[in-house]
């Protein structure tokens, strides 16, 4: 049994330790950490899964950024703990992040990695969107949680600054009951039974 729970700061430290295990050294060195110092993260999308025993299995965070002045959901990191790669656990993160994100209304996400992993959840290489250097074009991908979202949305993608969006991030960083939110997984990542 594993259950699925927005992250929340007591969580924060095991997370962190988990992205120190699955990534090389120097992750936040990385052109994606400046887009997010000092942003608020999109906290009702920032997931955690725990086994049973409540060992920390996987994470996955947004943050919000700008592509061309129109909002973005940057997706990232998702780590999966070595032990457990390769089980479905990181795809049950994404579809269930992402289905989140449709249901609040975000229309369009992004990342920077691998198009071999993530073209299973419909990402694609985007063209014309520039990651601050040095990031490879071809590891910018896209996928559209409401059709056409993309279509002439180009250009650098910047830090979100927008006071009216920081501020409604805050707030929602106040995490709704963990009761709400929650989901409980039987055996089998990809069929996930809603609690509340
Ligand atoms: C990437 C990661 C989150 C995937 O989690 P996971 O639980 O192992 O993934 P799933 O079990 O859902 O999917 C496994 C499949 O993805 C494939 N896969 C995993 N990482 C991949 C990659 N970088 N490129 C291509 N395929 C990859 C596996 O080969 C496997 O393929 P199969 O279904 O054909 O056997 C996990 O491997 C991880 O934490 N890696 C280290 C951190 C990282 O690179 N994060 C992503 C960058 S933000």
């Amino acid at each position: 049994m594993y259950e699925l729970c927005p992250e929340t700061p007591e969580d924060t430290p095991e997370v962190e330790a988990l992205l120190d295990l699955c990534f090389a050294p120097g992750r936040t060195a990385l052109s994606s950490y400046r887009l997010r110092d000092g942003v608020p993260a999109v906290s009702a999308l920032c997931l955690v899964l725990r086994d049973a025993s409540g060992v920390l299995l996987g994470s996955i965070r947004y943050w919000p950024v700008r592509v061309g002045g129109r909002p973005v959901l940057l997706l990232g990191p998702v780590a999966v703990h070595p032990t457990t790669q390769g089980e479905g656990l990181g795809g049950l993160l994404m579809q269930e992040s992402l289905s989140r994100a449709g249901a609040l209304g975000w229309a369009r996400v992004m990342l920077v990695g691998d198009l071999p992993y993530y073209r299973r959840f419909g990402f694609w290489k985007l063209d014309g969107v520039e990651m601050p250097p040095p990031t490879n074009p071809d590891r910018v991908l896209g996928l559209e949680l409401v059709e056409g979202a993309w279509q002439g949305v180009t250009g650098a993608v910047t830090r979100e600054t927008g006071g009216d969006v920081a501020a409604g991030l805050a707030e929602m960083r106040r995490d709704p009951p963990k009761s709400q939110t929650c989901v409980e997984i039987e055996s089998e990542p990809a069929h996930p039974a809603h609690k509340g």
